[in-house]
């Protein structure tokens, strides 16, 4: 069996020091586990060189090559620091930076040119997922960023209701096993069918409140291909709890 993807989404917290601090402590012992944090840009370059049992990502990537684009970060800068994964999509910079359909499938194109596997970031709101709309939600996002795409991606399952940051002032909930088991399949089907594989082939991650004390549940399950961590991933003594929690 493939080894689960346990990627860690730091945001926009940590210092250089925090950084260096949690590459020191973070040992991986699980052979069931590929370990992966994605830092803040500024910590990559550190990251990279430093004595780590991570992979590395970006939490972000530009839209653009090169050139006169202030501000931006390129996928050939990414691959320079040694970065291999780049997530796309997520429902923060959706709701927040205007991250349309659209930019997300250019960027999935930008990261693929340099050889970095895209972790592209699909959910359902709250109010879509009361009125039904669920899978039609799904479908149109998957379909939007993949059209055209032949290589490899991970695709991770973020229910943006699930997710600790919308869910403020109130004890984060993840999603309930049967209702990320069926999304999952969900996806699988769709993102076979427009990448012209087996469901089985596409590596779908589940995302949104993950903690140690729910990963054993959530992992386990056969279409959970990892987990994407935020909150939980910020303590390398809690992300290893998770991993341990891959059976
Ligand atoms: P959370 O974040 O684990 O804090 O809910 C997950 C994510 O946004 O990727």
């Amino acid at each position: 069996m493939a080894r689960k993807f346990i990627i860690a989404n730091w945001k926009m917290n940590g210092t250089h020091a925090t950084a260096l601090a949690f590459a020191r402590d973070f040992t991986v012992t699980n052979k069931k586990v590929r370990a992966v944090v994605a830092a803040p840009y500024t910590m990559l370059a550190a990251l990279s060189v430093a004595d780590r049992e991570f992979e590395l990502a970006a939490q972000n990537v530009s839209e653009y090559e090169d050139g006169a684009y202030t501000g931006e970060i390129s996928a050939t800068m990414l691959k320079d620091v040694g970065v291999r994964y780049g997530i796309v999509g997520h429902s923060e910079r959706r709701a927040y930076f205007d991250e349309t359909d659209k930019r997300v499938h250019d960027k999935i194109v930008r990261l693929q040119a340099k050889k970095i596997t895209p972790v592209v970031c699909v959910g359902e709101t709250a109010d879509q997922r009361r009125k039904g709309e669920t899978n039609r939600v799904l479908t149109s996002q998957v379909q939007a960023a993949l059209r055209g795409i032949t290589r490899p991606v991970i695709i991770a399952y973020e229910p943006v209701w699930a997710i600790s940051t919308f869910q403020k002032g109130k004890q984060p909930q993840a999603a309930q096993p049967a209702d990320i088991a069926r999304a999952h399949a969900h996806i699988k089907r769709v993102a076979g069918t427009v990448l012209g594989v087996a469901a089985t082939r596409v590596p779908v991650l589940y995302g949104g409140s993950v903690t140690p004390d729910n990963a054993d549940l959530i992992l386990n399950l056969d279409d959970v291909d990892g987990a994407l961590v935020g909150g939980a991933s910020l303590k390398a003594s809690s992300l290893m709890q998770i991993i341990h929690k891959v059976y």
